[in-house]
């Protein structure tokens, strides 16, 4: 099993070759003459719903934070941040939902404020993803031990990511396509 330092890195890594796909699909929206066809779009935020809203970021909480905040009590305001930009993450996220939703209604109406909030989005949670990266993992590296890395990797091995998981589920299969071609090299 790898460490849960590897398992929160390939997990980052994971959301934001979606967050690639997110912005790449609603840039086409601009170009497409006629209504386009928004599953694609539909699919990965359903996608950010149901694995890093609902399984990935609770659990750093419940497990890594909660590990950090008993070792390095220094860490609460840091931690205390990364909270809050989670619950600003499922607003954002909401908003996001909504633009589309009202821009497969009024099109071609919309598409400013889709544009908007997915610009919104997508900083917020790359600035997120970074600033765990820089600060959080380094300080859980440094201040934890043996056992409270058993908790968190039994906590981050019970996430069943139904895209990068080892079990596609087929909702997410045209998405996951478009992932892996995206990262094909492209022409000679
Ligand atoms: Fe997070
Ligand atoms: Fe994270």
């Amino acid at each position: 099993m790898s460490h849960p330092i590897e398992t929160i890195k390939t997990e980052h890594r994971n959301l934001d070759r979606v967050l690639e796909v997110l912005e790449d699909s609603v840039a086409a929206l601009a170009a497409a003459g006629t209504k386009p066809d928004l599953d694609l779009l539909y699919s990965t935020l359903y996608y950010i719903r149901v694995f890093p809203d609902k399984l990935h970021h609770p659990k750093e909480e419940e497990y890594l934070f909660k590990a950090l905040r008993r070792r390095q009590p220094d860490s609460a305001a840091l931690l205390d941040e990364l909270e809050k930009q989670h619950a600003e993450g499922a607003r954002l996220i909401t908003e996001l939902e909504r633009a589309l939703t009202a821009y497969d209604r009024d099109y071609p109406d919309g598409l400013a404020v889709l544009q908007e909030a997915t610009r919104t989005y997508v900083d917020a949670q790359r600035e997120h993803i970074g600033k765990e990266e820089r600060e959080v993992l380094p300080l859980a590296r440094e201040s934890l031990n043996e056992e409270d890395w058993g908790d968190i990797s039994r906590a981050f091995a019970t996430n069943s990511d139904p895209m990068f998981g080892d079990n596609l589920e087929t909702g997410f299969r045209a998405l996951f396509e478009r992932i892996t071609r995206r990262a094909e090299p492209s022409g000679p």
